[in-house]
Parts: C-alpha cells; structure tokens; sequence
C-alpha cells in the first residue's frame, strides 16, 4: 500500500495505551508453550511477527486459542521435551526473534526441523547463533550461516561463551537450549540487551540469574517443568518511541502513553530524546509481571538539538534509531551516533536504507560505517517517494518525518508497520 502524507497541523492530544510488548510477546508465547499447564496471556500483540510464532507453534504441536477482540492467548504447554516433528519447514516470516528464540527451543527439544522465514531474513545473520548452538552439543545443518538451518535431535551440554556483540535474541537462543543441558551455562556480553528472558524464566521457576557484575546470565539444567504464565504484558515501548517523537515535533502536544515497560535496558531512547530537550516524565511507576511499567507523558518540545549517542546507551534503544533519525533531522545541530554496526543486521540495514531515505527527503547525512552523523536544520523538506524496504520500523519513521514536512511525503509499502504496531496510524489519524 502506498500512502502519501502531508505535514499534519494540529498537536497529539490525550492518551495511548500500546499493546504488549514484542518482544514480551514472543516470550510469553513461546515459554509458555514450553511449560507444562495452561498459560493466559493478556494484551499479546497481535501483528506479522508475533503471528510467524504462533504459526510456527502450531506446527511443532502445541495448541493455542486466540482471542483477537481482546487480545488474551491461552497456551496449552507441552514442556521441554513436548514438540512434535514438524511436516515442513517453518516458516518465521520477517521476524528474527521468532527464528532465533524457537532455535534455542528447538536445539535440545528432541525434534527433526528446518526453520526458514521471508527473502529478508535469510539475509539475516545466524552464524551468531549456530556457532555457539553447536559448542553446546546441537546438530544443525546449515551451507552458509543462513536461514533455512536444519536441526537434528541432540543433546546439550553446558557453555561459557561471551557473545561478541550484545544480542537478547542470541542470549535468549542460547539460556533456552541450556534448559536442556547437563550443568550449568553462562552467557556473558558487552552490553546491556533486554532481560525479559531471564525475568519471565525465573518466574516460571527456571534457575536463572543475570550476572551482579558486569552484563549476562548463567543458567541451570532445568529438572523441573516450568510453571505456566497467568499475566498481563506490559506495553511496548519500541511503538510507543513513534509516538514520543510525534508529540515531542507537534507543537502544543499533550500525550500520555499508558502502561508502557521502562525496563532499563529499554527506555535508551527517553534519556536519547530527554538529552536532545524533549519533555518527556514518567507518572504512576509499578510493576507487571516482574517488569517495570510506568505512564510516560509527552509534551512538545520547546527546541531540540543534536546530541552524540554511542556505547551502552545504543544497545538500551537499538531499535528506536529510525524514529530518532526524524527527532535528529528535526533538531538543530549535528547527531552523531557511533557503535551502531548493529543497526545494518536488522530488518533493513537501517543505516543505508534510513539515509537514502533521509536524503531522498532533503535531510544532510553521513553515512559511518559503524553509525551515521545528521546535520539537523530544524525542517525536513520532503516532497518525495521513499519505500519501507521490508522494514516496519522505517515505514513509520517516514510517517514521522511526514509531520511537519514541508511538501508530502509518499511511502511505500506502508503496510509493513502491521508487523508491529497495526494500531499506529489510527493513533496518529494518518
Ligand atoms: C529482540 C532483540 C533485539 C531487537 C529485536 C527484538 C528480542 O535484537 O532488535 O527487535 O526480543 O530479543 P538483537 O538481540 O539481535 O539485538
């Protein structure tokens, strides 16, 4: 679908509440399944990524029960060892969380497999995951490090392994086929990705722990089955981020975005758009299901300016840069962002796609091979087509930049923003 969007001149005002959380709710699910008993999971985002899981699920044998008004999953678990041998290859579509988490699953679960998904993520990188899968004892067979890989019934063993580049989804790969293992492993990595694994398995009674010094976390063969789920998710901040950016470059907003997770290693990009001058607070701190929620208020901002961003602070927001690279091109100054390399394995290289984007639209960038700089002039010119490039989270940076453009923007592929965040442009009245 291609949509054509002109500067919009009216504030954000009132309230949000995003759905789960993603990558809440792709752990839900998939824990859940690997529980033993019923799970109820409310607020499960529905969208393109979250569907590849339950699909993939379902193949391996595991049913579930969605209701798609309100939003609650209930998952019939079949324990560690309970999935079937799938009839054909799985099929993780777009999404690498999927992919990367069910391989974990997968690895020690007894089951002859293929996993594969979309053209995008077989470009994806998965020798970050085959290589250490492989130390502790799976048998996968894949040509080149690539989507499809085909998993043989093995046994684990256990694993010290520091991860090269800081990645929950690795981690997260690895503690659960250490589930499986005969003692105990331990992940370390550079920086601080998100927890959510390791908070939602303690819970289910897994014997996890993230390290006190230092970031990662070791794990202990699990003996006992885990305990299924009964809980609400917190709502999802990497949507939520679009609209931070929105009322922080609408002049006279107002918007409270309910019940979002502020977990740590999430809310880089609140200390990001706060340090560039956004007005942003956080009201009603509590907790859901072990994760800490707040509402996070957003005003407009008064003016914005171009800050440097690198280090641990890219790994606690990388997947909000497309929405900060419009905050960065409506700022004045130069942004500067470094030991970002991440951002080209993702569902685009968003570094090269976001500045062929941004210069499309008459904003000054350079391309780093490790991040980009934007000279920001306060004003995005548009008045061009710029495509989503298989990636949810450029369609809707495009649609930010469109806010107060001076001539329309027109996006293709707009539709990808339904991987994500479906409810994104009735919010925005786009
Ligand atoms: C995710 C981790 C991140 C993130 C992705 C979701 C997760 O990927 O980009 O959208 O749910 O674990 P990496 O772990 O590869 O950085």
């Amino acid at each position: 679908m291609t949509k054509t969007l002109a500067s919009r001149n009216s504030p954000l005002i009132g309230s949000y509440r995003p759905e789960g959380d993603k990558s809440l709710s792709h752990r839900a699910l998939l824990f859940a399944a690997l529980a033993e008993g019923e799970s109820t999971i409310r607020r499960f985002l529905i969208g393109g990524v979250t569907r590849a899981m339950l699909r993939c699920l379902q193949a391996l044998g595991v049913e579930w029960q969605l209701d798609e008004a309100e939003h609650i999953l209930k998952v019939k678990g079949v324990g560690l060892k309970g999935f079937k041998t799938p009839d054909a290859p799985l099929d993780c579509g777009n999404s690498a969380t999927t992919f990367r988490l069910l391989a974990g699953a997968i690895a020690g679960a007894g089951v002859t497999c293929v996993l594969d998904g979309s053209e995008g993520l077989r470009k994806r990188p998965m020798g970050r995951i085959i290589e250490p899968l492989r130390m502790l004892g799976a048998d996968i067979e894949s040509p080149d490090a690539h989507a499809p890989l085909t998993f043989k019934p093995a046994s684990m063993g256990s694993l010290n392994y520091v991860l090269p580049i800081a990645s929950a989804q690795v981690k997260s790969c690895l503690l659960l086929a250490a589930l499986s293992g005969n003692a105990p492993t331990a992940i370390l990595e550079p920086g601080p990705s998100r927890d959510h694994t390791e908070r939602m398995l303690s819970a289910m009674g897994a014997r996890i722990k993230n390290f006190s010094e230092g970031y990662g976390a070791v794990v202990l063969p699990q003996s006992e089955s885990l305990r299924p789920l009964n809980t609400e998710l917190a709502g999802d901040i990497s949507s939520a981020a679009f609209l931070m950016v929105a009322a922080t470059l609408l002049p006279g907003s107002d918007f409270l975005l309910e019940k979002v997770g502020v977990n740590f290693t999430r809310t880089g990009i609140v200390d990001a758009l706060r340090a560039m001058g956004a007005d942003i607070t956080f009201e009603n701190r509590t907790e859901m299901a072990g994760e800490p929620v707040a509402d996070i208020r957003v005003r407009a901002a008064t003016s914005l300016h171009g800050i440097a961003i690198q280090g641990d602070l890219v790994v606690r927001m990388i997947d909000e840069f497309p929405a900060l690279m419009i905050a960065a091109a409506y700022a004045n100054g130069e942004t500067v962002v470094r030991d970002a390399a991440e951002l080209r394995t993702k569902e685009s290289d968003r570094i090269a796609i976001m500045a062929a984007n941004l210069k499309l639209l008459g904003v000054a960038i350079d391309e780093l091979s490790d991040g980009f700089r934007i000279y920001g002039k306060g004003n995005i010119p548009g008045g061009a087509t710029v495509a989503a490039h298989g990636d949810h989270r450029v369609a809707m940076s495009m649609a930010l930049a469109s806010l107060r453009a001076e001539a329309p923007i027109t996006i293709e592929s707009f539709e990808m923003l339904n991987e994500s965040f479906p409810d994104f442009p009735k919010v925005l009245n786009l």
